[in-house]
């Protein structure tokens, strides 16, 4: 698929990596773009160096202090344009980390095989169950002592709620690690160090007994093992469904190591067969609030429409501008044709967005659904804003995310408290940061959820409000927004849980969470009151 056109017509597959810090997803990444021959060899992510990005746009980085290389990753592969969106993990989790979720088709989780599903993978899967988005599952590092494979299966069964499908199955673990066997083919794939990743060790395995297995595996207690695990798969494990995959409540599990390349090509040619091209959305009709009738749009619709799902802030002082992310929908993007920014009501021509493609991050001039395009943004836009060719709508399910961390800003210069005000509804508006408001003594207070953002507040305030405070922790561990069946519910409610009860930057009503076990108190106290993780009651 080299020319412009195969790009062009190729069916996209926008998907993202969720794992835990460590569990080898930027190990994975330089997999899968060593597959799509975007880079020659790993290495190039993690040190951002290296012939995978053009020089001229990583000098831009440089200048500009912003990192945008690894936001989208695009390269072709099996005639399909992949786009792989980068989940900011470690020290730069963010909301924005979630949101990325909401602009992808499918899924890949990784997990540690040594420790299974861990606190960050759970977050993240959590928001792919909002759009029951389907998930194809690896377990990474079987070259190191790993848990048992069973163990590991019912370890996502239980924590991720999905039905797991093993589509091949690991031959020992650690230093005795041998290969995987492909449950569909009966073979068993290896590699050696000296093996090209398209290049694997294939042994004929239908026959457990035959001399060739025995030869291969040269240990019987491995062996048995292996042979007693595939009884078991074969009684006890489904058949893979697409319907149910699609659905998200079925997932491929993959075995393997992503640094040894054992199933890596295998976890990419499944993803890149059955994980679905842009699907219809749904968005919201005039007027945007609750009582709003709603649509589907449809990719193929004859007009243009997409959505903002992040914001990459610049944390340069001399350059303020930021890189708006939109995944377009529907239709055709033009670059230098009108399009229409729905909350400002304003139409606004698109001179240089930029396109991650294959080895380039140029500016592009058209742009399909799946695609993500990068807008040069001067502090226009906001996270969920809306482009289309004129008509009002609104995408839904780009929701705001319980905050876990809460701070609070105490202001050094208190003649600066209209700017500081100013300043956070701003910067809460953009989806910075959440800014909630106190019921009883209309106290501010932001929340995020990861320490990064806070940081960039802090930035911000200083940086283009002129306000300088101290950031102190508060002691929130989470909200919940509420519906209420009626207003006497809600009242009521409301005055029995007045400290608790705080706005968020809409005016919506949220409880604030003390603790786990005051929430699920109060839960159980008000059964008619629902609570919700996220601002879009789902
Ligand atoms: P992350 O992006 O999810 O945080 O994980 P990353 O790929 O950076 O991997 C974390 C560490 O685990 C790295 O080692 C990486 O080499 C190692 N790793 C990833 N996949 C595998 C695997 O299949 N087997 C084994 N044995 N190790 C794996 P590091 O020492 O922390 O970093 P580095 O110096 O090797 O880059």
């Amino acid at each position: 698929m080299s020319t412009e056109t195969n790009w062009n017509n190729a069916r996209r597959c926008t998907f993202a990596i969720i794992s835990h810090p460590d569990a080898g997803k930027t190990t994975m990444t330089e997999k899968l773009l060593w597959f799509g021959r975007v880079i020659r060899k790993a290495g190039m992510v993690k040190s951002k160096q290296g012939d995978y990005a053009k020089s001229d746009w990583m000098e831009m980085e440089k200048e500009r202090g912003i990192s945008i290389t690894s936001s989208v990753m695009s390269f072709p592969y099996a005639e399909r344009a992949m786009h792989l969106l980068d989940t900011p993990g470690h020290k730069d989790f963010s909301e924005d980390t979630y949101r990325t979720l909401t602009a992808v088709e499918s899924v890949l989780m990784m997990i540690d095989s040594a420790k299974g599903v861990e606190e960050q993978t759970k977050k993240l899967m959590e928001v792919c169950r909002m759009r029951d988005t389907p998930i194809v599952t690896f377990m990474n590092k079987f070259d190191r002592d790993a848990m048992d494979a069973f163990e590991l299966i019912d370890n996502v069964e239980k924590i991720c709620s999905i039905q797991c499908v093993p589509m091949t199955w690991p031959i020992g673990d650690g230093v005795k690690f041998k290969g995987v066997y492909d449950l569909k083919n009966k073979t068993i794939v290896s590699f050696r160090e000296s093996n090209d990743p398209n290049d694997p060790i294939i042994v004929k395995a239908d026959d457990l007994d035959s001399d060739e297995v025995k030869n291969f595996i040269k240990d019987d207690q491995i062996l048995d093992k292996l042979k007693e695990d595939l009884m078991m798969v074969e009684e006890l494990m489904p058949e893979f469904d697409e319907e149910e995959f699609l659905e998200g409540i079925m997932t491929p599990v993959y075995f393997g190591t992503a640094l040894h390349n054992f199933g890596v090509k295998e976890t990419l040619d499944m993803i890149s067969t059955v994980s679905p091209g842009p699907m219809e959305r749904e968005v919201k009709l005039e007027p945007f609030d609750d009582s709003a009738q709603t649509r589907m749009i449809k990719p193929n619709e004859d007009k243009f429409s997409g959505f903002i799902f992040k914001i990459q802030a610049n944390m340069d002082k001399k350059h303020r501008d930021r890189v708006a992310f939109m995944r377009v929908c529907s239709g055709v993007f033009e670059r230098n044709t009108k399009i229409h920014h729905v909350r400002s009501g304003k139409d606004v021509k698109i001179a240089s967005p930029l396109i991650f493609q294959a080895q380039d991050r140029e500016i592009t001039e058209k742009a399909y659904p799946g695609d993500i395009i990068g807008l040069h943004d001067t502090g226009k836009y906001q996270i969920g804003d809306t482009f289309s060719e004129g008509e009002k709508i609104m995408y839904t399910g780009i929701p705001s995310f319980a905050p876990e961390i809460f701070q609070k800003v105490i202001l050094k210069d208190p003649m600066k408290a209209k700017q500081l005000d100013k300043g956070l509804t701003q910067l809460s508006e953009e989806g910075t940061v959440q800014l909630f408001t106190r019921h009883t003594t209309r106290e501010k207070i932001l929340g995020a959820v990861g320490v990064l953002q806070f940081e960039v507040v802090k930035h911000r305030l200083e940086d283009e409000y002129g306000v300088r405070g101290e950031y102190e922790s508060y002691p929130f561990s989470g909200v919940r927004w509420l519906r209420f069946p009626d207003d006497k519910t809600k009242s009521s409610f409301m005055e029995k849980n007045s400290s608790n009860i705080v706005y968020d930057v809409k005016g919506r009503v949220c409880f604030s969470v003390r603790s786990e076990w005051d929430l699920k108190l109060v839960m159980e106290k008000n059964p008619e009151v629902e609570f919700f993780k996220n601002s879009d009651y789902r």
